[in-house]
């Protein structure tokens, strides 16, 4: 599991290169796939109501009517139909990138199994939502899919009669097909709105728009394809025939020539068979071990910064319990939090500078990287550094693999995610001999744990609690965020070794 993982993560890692060579970092469509696939359901929403209004839900006027848009109302129907269609297959697509990426990048599993069990049914749910579309074209390929939906149905032993000799004949009511109206434009969409809301619960902060420049490029592609190719129906239904099926949407209907070369039966276990794999995939080996963040109230002041700062919402302010002046104390949520230290670095009192002759204590840590551990380790790597430009880099296990870069010069630090790094440790690491810092990370708009980099580089430039002090010379400090593939590695290396040359030694 592990290996195909890691050989997953290597393909979408090009591929992301690749596409920010075309696209501004921030506006790469990968960062923001969740987003970009509400975007797809309202446009598909949008363009679902104004076809709805000429659309007729009834065997012998629903064809005509699709034609009517398509051909006579080209220009406004036709286009609201095509989009509709597009939206809908590009929703796919970047439900199933977005899935694979979240496997591959091992973020699926721990605390995160939530997120991914609920996701796994929305695949059905819009994958039927889907074919009930198809359907209420009622052409010949409403008619296949119609016919192969029954032939499904009729292998459930359950079913008492079987159904495919009523599509077959075009014996189909209009009350079925008020039936598939409903499930389509209203049934299954709430369903869908109700199990998407239930998949982000344990997500705080989510941005559900995607930047407005992917929104717009996004749209105006699916426009002009719109345009270039609209979407057509078959021909329509003939009675006592069965369709003949030129163009099969792959997005959404590709069970049908399951049924049709291997029999329901097969289609069924191979549907049934992938999904219950999906949904089992967070306690197959190797099963990820959880250890969250603790609290101690003899440090804690009761600001509230970590709770702001937890990408999970797993920390939440009760009333004070210790007697304390302060209101309030952090309390964590240990089926959230995915320990990833972001609330230790957002904690004043894991200032290095403090204590320095005791053992530092914060007021919220990881049990298993206390804050004190890291100033043990930053303080051993400062006094082993030789020469001159001498650096400490800070990384985090999800962006470059920062060992890479160590020298006689240079030190590293990989923290589980940057925004564990309290600011204060800057000024720490300057005082005690290091001419310069770099800090690393995840690239930008990509954070392993959502918001690390952005809670980083907001500290260092003043934005966001706690501040790097405004005492510390700027000029020694930079950032730079890449991902851990080769090609990057070595821009890092080209970049650390200019920044290198522009340090002056320390007086
Ligand atoms: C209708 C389809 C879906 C939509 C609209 C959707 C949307 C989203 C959004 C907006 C997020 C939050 C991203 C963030 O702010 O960091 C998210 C997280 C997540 N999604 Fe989906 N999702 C869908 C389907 C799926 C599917 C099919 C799976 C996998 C089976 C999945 C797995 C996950 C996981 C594991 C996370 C949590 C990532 C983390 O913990 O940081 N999603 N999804």
């Amino acid at each position: 599991m592990d290996a195909l993982r890691r050989t997953g993560n290597k393909v979408i890692l090009s591929l992301e290169l690749m596409l920010n060579r075309g696209f501004p970092e921030r506006l790469n469509p990968f960062y923001h796939l969740g987003s970009l696939t509400f975007f797809f359901f309202w446009i598909v929403l949008i363009s679902g109501i104004y076809i709805f209004i000429f659309f007729e839900t009834n065997v012998a006027g629903a064809y005509p009517s699709v034609e009517y848009m398509t051909h006579q109302q080209w220009w406004m129907a036709g286009i609201m139909r095509s989009l509709h269609r597009y939206a809908s297959d590009a929703a796919v697509i970047s439900i199933f990138i977005h899935m694979f990426r979240e496997f591959f990048r091992d973020r699926y599993r721990g605390v995160r199994w939530f997120s991914w069990f609920t996701g796994v049914p929305t695949l059905w749910l819009v994958v039927i939502l889907g074919i009930t579309g198809y359907w209420l074209v009622w052409d010949q390929l409403a008619q296949y899919v119609a016919l192969a939906t029954a032939e499904l149905v009729d292998w459930i032993p359950l079913i008492p009669s079987a159904m495919v000799f009523n599509f077959l004949d075009n014996q189909i009511t209009d009350r079925f097909f008020t039936l598939m109206a409903f499930l389509h434009l209203l049934g299954l969409p709430v369903a869908l709105v109700f199990l998407l809301w239930t998949h982000v619960s344990r997500i705080s902060q989510i941005d559900f728009n995607p930047p407005r420049a992917l929104a717009i490029g996004s749209f105006l592609t699916l426009l002009a394809l719109s345009l270039v190719k609209p979407a057509v129906s078959h021909a329509p239904v003939q009675a006592g025939h069965s369709p003949v099926i030129l163009h099969l949407d792959w997005f959404y209907l590709n069970v049908y020539p399951l049924v049709d070369t291997l029999g329901p039966g097969w289609a069924w276990g191979i549907s049934g068979g992938f999904t219950l794999l999906l949904m089992m995939l967070p306690w197959l080996p190797s099963k990820k071990e959880n250890h969250p963040a603790r609290v101690d109230l003899t440090q804690c002041s009761g600001c509230g910064q970590c709770a702001l700062d937890c990408p999970y919402g797993s920390i939440s302010m009760q009333p004070r319990t210790d007697g304390k002046k302060a209101k309030f104390e952090p309390t964590v949520n240990d089926t959230l939090c995915t320990a990833c230290g972001i609330c230790s670095g957002s904690c004043v009192s894991s200032s290095p500078l403090r204590m320095s002759n005791a053992t530092l204590k914060s007021g919220i840590e990881m049990p298993w990287f206390t804050v004190d551990a890291l100033r043990q380790e930053v303080k051993h790597k400062l006094a082993a550094l030789s020469g001159t430009g001498r650096v400490i880099v800070f990384g985090c296990e999800h962006g470059l693999d920062v060992n890479s870069l160590k020298a006689p010069e240079v030190a590293v630090v990989s923290l589980p995610c940057s925004g564990m790094l309290p600011p204060s440790m800057l000024d720490y690491v300057l005082k005690n001999g290091a001419d310069g810092v770099l800090v690393s990370g995840c690239r930008d708009g990509d954070c392993y744990h959502r918001f690390g980099n952005t809670w980083t580089e907001q500290r260092l430039t003043g934005e966001r609690e706690p501040k790097l002090l405004t005492r510390v010379d700027r000029t020694r400090v930079t950032e730079f965020r890449v991902s851990n593939s080769r090609g990057e590695r070595d821009e890092m290396g080209k970049r650390l070794e200019a920044f290198r040359r522009s340090l002056q030694p320390t007086a």
